[in-house]
């Protein structure tokens, strides 16, 4: 689907959303310049991972995503990079659109243009939840293992 406002058109050919909709990784895009830095263009793959269509996406900031659980240190983080028109990378606890927890490894990087304005963010989301669960599985197999030992 081509982009929606108006700085966009003709700047995103068809043939690239198409591409952008075949990645395995969420890819975002947000508007800092209209009120609230909302999402204006998600690809495919954000909505097979967080269960949320396009019209749920555009128009909302993401911070959606993170639901209630809302004291999480990755926030400022990325609150504090885009006051400074920087990129970051974080993991999110963020919740799909049926309340699923998935831990949501986030690559945000600043597009600007020729004048070094930020006229957009990128964000890239790749769920890391396997990932995240099996190394908390694997510390709890070594506190067992220690705590054995010590015995
Ligand atoms: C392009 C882009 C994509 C983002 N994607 C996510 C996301 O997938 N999940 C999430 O929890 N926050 C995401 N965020 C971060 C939130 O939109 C927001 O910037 C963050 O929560 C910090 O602001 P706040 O403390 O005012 O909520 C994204 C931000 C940008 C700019």
């Amino acid at each position: 689907m081509p982009f929606i406002v108006e700085k966009d058109s003709g700047l995103i050919p068809q043939i690239l959303s198409a591409i952008l909709d075949e990645c395995v990784n969420g890819v975002t895009l947000a508007d800092p310049d209209l009120e609230g830095s909302p999402i204006v263009y998600a690809n495919k793959a954000f909505e097979r991972l967080t269960g949320y269509n396009q019209e749920e996406t555009v128009g909302y900031n993401c911070r959606f995503l993170q639901g209630e659980d809302r004291d999480q240190e990755a926030r400022y983080q990325i609150a504090e990079a885009m006051k400074n028109h920087e990129g970051v990378e974080v993991t999110l606890r963020n919740y799909k659109k049926d309340g699923t927890l998935f831990h949501n490894r986030l690559k945000i990087t600043p597009l600007f243009d020729k004048k070094h304005r930020v006229i957009y963010y990128l964000g890239v989301q790749y769920d890391i939840t396997n990932q995240v669960n099996a190394s908390n599985e694997i510390k709890e197999l070594n506190d067992l293992l220690n705590a054995s030992q010590n015995k």
